[in-house]
Protein backbone atom coordinates (compact mmCIF):
# COMPACT_ATOMS: atom_id res chain seq x y z
CA UNK A 1 0.00 0.00 0.00
CA UNK A 2 1.15 3.37 -1.36
CA UNK A 3 -0.50 6.25 0.20
CA UNK A 4 -0.70 9.07 -1.92
CA UNK A 5 1.09 12.22 -1.95
CA UNK A 6 -1.07 15.19 -0.18
CA UNK A 7 -3.49 17.17 -2.65
CA UNK A 8 -2.43 14.83 -5.77
CA UNK A 9 -5.38 14.42 -7.43
CA UNK A 10 -9.17 14.93 -7.53
CA UNK A 11 -11.40 18.04 -5.49
CA UNK A 12 -11.26 17.60 -1.79
CA UNK A 13 -14.01 18.66 0.43
CA UNK A 14 -13.74 19.99 3.86
CA UNK A 15 -14.96 17.47 6.27
CA UNK A 16 -17.27 18.77 8.56
CA UNK A 17 -18.63 18.55 12.11
CA UNK A 18 -22.06 18.15 13.34
CA UNK A 19 -22.56 22.01 13.44
CA UNK A 20 -21.63 22.36 10.49
CA UNK A 21 -17.94 23.63 10.82
CA UNK A 22 -14.95 22.70 8.99
CA UNK A 23 -13.26 20.26 11.02
CA UNK A 24 -9.81 20.91 11.99
CA UNK A 25 -7.27 18.68 13.00
CA UNK A 26 -5.75 20.37 16.06
CA UNK A 27 -9.04 20.90 17.58
CA UNK A 28 -10.55 17.80 16.35
CA UNK A 29 -7.85 15.97 18.13
CA UNK A 30 -8.00 17.88 21.63
CA UNK A 31 -11.59 16.30 22.30
CA UNK A 32 -11.26 12.51 20.36
CA UNK A 33 -8.16 10.62 21.22
CA UNK A 34 -6.28 7.97 20.23
CA UNK A 35 -8.42 4.94 18.43
CA UNK A 36 -11.36 7.55 18.18
CA UNK A 37 -14.23 7.06 15.45
CA UNK A 38 -16.28 9.63 15.04
CA UNK A 39 -18.45 10.78 12.18
CA UNK A 40 -18.28 13.58 10.08
CA UNK A 41 -19.97 14.80 7.15
CA UNK A 42 -18.07 13.69 3.77
CA UNK A 43 -18.32 13.83 0.47
CA UNK A 44 -21.47 13.75 -1.55
CA UNK A 45 -22.50 14.68 2.18
CA UNK A 46 -21.96 11.11 3.12
CA UNK A 47 -21.67 10.50 7.02
CA UNK A 48 -18.11 9.13 7.51
CA UNK A 49 -15.63 8.76 10.14
CA UNK A 50 -12.62 10.62 11.13
CA UNK A 51 -10.04 7.96 12.44
CA UNK A 52 -7.64 9.03 15.33
CA UNK A 53 -4.79 6.95 15.11
CA UNK A 54 -2.75 5.33 17.56
CA UNK A 55 -0.22 7.72 17.54
CA UNK A 56 -3.13 10.22 18.39
CA UNK A 57 -2.69 11.60 14.77
CA UNK A 58 -5.49 11.41 11.99
CA UNK A 59 -5.42 8.43 10.18
CA UNK A 60 -5.35 9.73 5.82
CA UNK A 61 -8.41 7.57 5.21
CA UNK A 62 -12.24 8.08 6.51
CA UNK A 63 -14.46 5.49 6.29
CA UNK A 64 -18.03 6.06 4.75
CA UNK A 65 -20.47 5.04 7.27
CA UNK A 66 -23.39 4.12 4.86
CA UNK A 67 -23.67 0.33 5.45
CA UNK A 68 -23.51 -1.52 2.08
CA UNK A 69 -26.38 -3.73 2.37
CA UNK A 70 -29.48 -1.35 2.73
CA UNK A 71 -27.90 1.80 3.67
CA UNK A 72 -28.09 2.40 7.53
CA UNK A 73 -25.58 4.11 9.25
CA UNK A 74 -23.01 1.79 11.06
CA UNK A 75 -21.93 2.91 14.57
CA UNK A 76 -18.94 2.32 16.17
CA UNK A 77 -18.78 -0.18 19.01
CA UNK A 78 -15.60 0.98 20.74
CA UNK A 79 -15.89 -1.82 23.62
CA UNK A 80 -15.80 -4.56 20.42
CA UNK A 81 -13.09 -2.58 18.37
CA UNK A 82 -15.31 -2.83 15.12
CA UNK A 83 -18.55 -1.34 13.57
CA UNK A 84 -21.58 -3.07 13.85
CA UNK A 85 -24.99 -2.45 11.90
CA UNK A 86 -27.89 -2.60 13.99
CA UNK A 87 -30.10 -2.89 11.14
CA UNK A 88 -29.24 -6.43 10.38
CA UNK A 89 -26.09 -7.32 12.00
CA UNK A 90 -23.20 -7.01 9.50
CA UNK A 91 -19.83 -6.50 11.29
CA UNK A 92 -17.08 -4.94 9.53
CA UNK A 93 -13.60 -4.18 11.36
CA UNK A 94 -11.84 -1.26 13.07
CA UNK A 95 -10.61 -0.50 9.18
CA UNK A 96 -14.37 -1.00 8.03
CA UNK A 97 -13.34 -4.32 6.04
CA UNK A 98 -16.71 -6.49 6.11
CA UNK A 99 -16.53 -9.39 8.30
CA UNK A 100 -19.88 -10.32 8.69
CA UNK A 101 -22.68 -10.13 6.24
CA UNK A 102 -25.66 -9.73 5.13
CA UNK A 103 -23.14 -6.65 4.10
CA UNK A 104 -21.74 -7.53 0.46
CA UNK A 105 -19.05 -5.10 0.68
CA UNK A 106 -16.23 -3.27 3.39
CA UNK A 107 -17.45 0.68 3.72
CA UNK A 108 -16.30 2.84 0.86
CA UNK A 109 -12.93 4.56 1.83
CA UNK A 110 -12.10 8.62 0.93
CA UNK A 111 -8.63 10.14 1.65
CA UNK A 112 -8.06 12.53 4.27
CA UNK A 113 -5.57 14.81 4.15
CA UNK A 114 -5.36 18.21 6.45
CA UNK A 115 -4.57 21.20 4.09
CA UNK A 116 -2.50 24.63 4.95
CA UNK A 117 -5.81 25.86 7.08
CA UNK A 118 -5.43 22.56 9.30
CA UNK A 119 -8.48 21.67 7.39
CA UNK A 120 -9.61 17.90 7.23
CA UNK A 121 -10.20 17.73 3.36
CA UNK A 122 -11.82 14.27 2.01
CA UNK A 123 -11.49 13.04 -1.18
CA UNK A 124 -12.41 10.48 -3.88
CA UNK A 125 -10.25 7.31 -3.04
CA UNK A 126 -9.97 5.58 -6.51
CA UNK A 127 -6.55 3.35 -5.91
CA UNK A 128 -7.19 -0.35 -4.77
CA UNK A 129 -8.39 -1.28 -1.64
CA UNK A 130 -5.82 -1.24 0.77
CA UNK A 131 -8.06 -3.61 2.89
CA UNK A 132 -8.76 -6.47 0.26
CA UNK A 133 -6.08 -5.80 -2.74
CA UNK A 134 -8.96 -5.19 -5.00
CA UNK A 135 -10.56 -2.07 -7.05
CA UNK A 136 -12.76 0.16 -5.28
CA UNK A 137 -16.35 -1.48 -5.24
CA UNK A 138 -17.54 2.47 -5.12
CA UNK A 139 -15.75 3.85 -7.95
FE1 LIG B 1 -26.65 -2.82 7.59
FE2 LIG B 1 -28.64 -4.35 6.63
S1 LIG B 1 -28.35 -2.21 6.39
S2 LIG B 1 -26.95 -4.95 7.84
Amino acid sequence: FVPPSAGGGGAGQPAKDKNGNDVKSKEWLKTHLAGDRTLSQGLKGDATYIIVKDDGTIENYGLNAVCTHLGCVVPWNKAENKFKCPCHGSQYNNEGKVIRGPAPLSLALAHANINEADVVVFSPWTETDFRTGLEPWWK
